[in-house]
């Protein structure tokens, strides 16, 4: 049972991009969906700017608030109304502005009807200003006894597994672990939400389905069109493996990989089973990884972080890995994450591929047998983008006919819309009634304390222990090319033998260690 009770949200790094594009909005919605439920809010942004101009820069942010597109016009101008007198800037640097802003949140407890619940302190600032906000918030800024303190921290959670740990360690002295909720907007995209959910409600179906002796091979991908300029600097210390392998593609393999806990309502047991699936990761072999890397990249660094002519770059902007599981369920099972920078679409999505050449056998044999059991039976949480545009759950009609919980509903036909290399006639597809963000979604966990869609320190470093060793093995590997754009489709196509990724073509040309790299 939650208490009741006053909720402050501090947002640090109140006037920055994520928080104008995502944040305010979620922290609206938040508002819109629990201030009628009996707490009362106060919003508090913050940053290093000075008072006016901090101010100034935030109103601006909180005037693009939109509301669903079902509410009444008048309804959403009182709702912006309210938030926005709610909604102050800070200036926090020193900790006499920390101390400051404790003294105000408690006056205005004691102003209102109610009694503390807790505070939101979300870190929308770069990791090497957490230890000092971290510090000051322990210091001045804990809410009173009886209520929480919940602390939301943003990706890079470090580097490698050293880098990870010291990290957590420097943030374990200041918080305890269940006050920390570290965020992966990746576990608050709606189709990767739903895939415990679905698994569960579809308990009986997939009982025979869900492990090696059914599953011929899952893919886990996220292509993106974009590339990676203007963020070189970020870049060309992490890459692709560290951006988006290392966090949310791996993150997405545990929920399809894990044992199912008997209530998936359960944070610790969730917690508990998907860290077993880290602990259960095969090492990977030399071969199961490829890297590439676009064009255009190295151009692109020289210019923005001014390096010289000669400089080359082994950043990778494209990974492919297949990894192994050493479980029963999953022997044998390769699980393919692939994403990257400038590819010829943008689309995130899990594939499961069941396997189907018995049944096909039989039916060129037997020409009787109806040809619709030969079609590819897959289940495909689709996270985003793609032809499909929006997030979606299909399950292929010759599998099963799923149920999906309220909040989803079944998607009508779309003329020519092909999935797969299937019409969409072809598989039960279903999509949320309420599009929602995933940083909305995230911000309503942080607020109901559902600490199992974050990462917690012991996944964070059963993570980056997988990872590290690949990282170290390809520190000096030279990506293969790509041009980028467009033309990316077949010449980044991936086969694979064994424990062995390739690429399908030729390599166009390796790159070679230079000077600068
Ligand atoms: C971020 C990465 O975590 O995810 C970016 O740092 C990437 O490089 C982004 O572009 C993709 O997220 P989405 O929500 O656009 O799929």
């Amino acid at each position: 049972q939650e208490l009741q009770g006053h909720v402050s949200i501090i947002l640090l790094g109140a006037t920055g991009d994520l928080a104008k594009k995502y944040l305010w909005q979620g922290l609206f919605q938040l508002y819109m969906d629990e201030a009628g439920q009996g707490h009362s809010f106060s919003f508090h942004g913050a940053a290093l700017t000075a008072p006016k101009q901090g101010q100034a820069l935030m109103t601006k942010a909180l005037e693009s608030l939109s509301c669903p597109e079902d509410m009444a016009p008048g309804h959403c101008a009182e709702h912006k109304d309210e938030f926005l007198q709610l909604s102050q800037y800070y200036q926090l640097n020193t900790t006499e502005d920390y101390q400051a802003l404790n003294k105000d949140i408690e006056a205005r407890v004691q102003n209102g009807a109610l009694r503390e619940a807790g505070r939101i302190f979300y870190f929308s600032v770069p990791p090497f200003a957490y230890a000092d906000i971290a510090r000051s918030i322990n210091s001045s800024c804990r809410p009173g006894p009886g209520a929480w303190l919940r602390v939301v921290l943003e990706k890079p959670f470090g580097h490698d597994h050293l880098s990870a740990q010291q990290l957590a360690t420097e943030l374990g002295s200041f918080f305890q672990e269940e006050e920390m909720y570290r965020v992966d907007h990746y576990l608050g995209k709606q189709a990767v939400a739903q895939i415990l959910p679905f698994r569960d409600q579809n308990r009986k179906a997939l009982d025979r389905l869900w492990s090696r002796h059914q599953v011929e091979r899952v893919e886990i991908i996220m292509k993106e069109t974009v590339d990676a300029g203007g963020r070189t600097s970020f870049y060309e210390e992490y890459g692709v493996i560290r951006d988006v392998l290392q966090n949310h593609l791996t993150e997405v393999l545990t929920l399809v990989a894990m044992e199912l806990p008997q209530n998936v309502s359960d944070v610790q047991a969730v917690l508990r089973h998907k860290l077993q699936v880290f602990q259960e990761l095969r090492g990977l072999q030399k071969g199961s990884t490829v890297v590439g890397q676009y064009q255009a990249y190295p151009e692109q660094v020289r210019r923005e972080l001014q390096r010289p002519d000669s400089f080359h770059s082994l950043t990778p902007t494209f990974a492919g890995v297949l990894i192994h599981l050493d479980n029963l369920r999953w022997e044998g099972v390769p699980f393919i994450l692939m994403s990257g920078k400038a590819l010829d679409e943008r689309v995130s999505y899990v594939r499961v591929l069941f396997k189907n050449q018995a049944c096909c056998v039989q039916s060129e044999k037997h020409r009787a047998a109806p040809q619709s059991q030969c079609l590819p039976r897959q289940v495909v949480f689709h996270i985003g983008h793609g032809d499909l545009g929006s997030p979606a759950v299909l399950v292929s009609r010759n599998l099963f006919r799923p149920s999906l919980p309220t909040g989803w509903k079944e998607v009508g036909e779309q003329s020519g819309l092909h999935l797969f290399g299937r019409p969409l006639s072809d598989y039960y597809a279903y999509s949320p009634v309420r599009e929602q963000d995933a940083y909305s979604i995230l911000l309503s966990r942080i607020f109901h304390g559902r600490k199992d869609s974050f990462i917690t320190t012991e996944n964070l470093l059963a993570s980056w222990a997988f990872w590290s060793p690949v990282l170290d093995s390809l520190a000096r590997e030279a990506p293969r090319l790509y041009p980028g754009g467009a033309e990316n489709g077949p010449l980044l196509d991936l086969e694979f033998s064994g424990s062995q990724l390739f690429f399908s073509q030729q390599p166009l040309e390796q790159l070679v260690p230079g000077p600068g790299s």
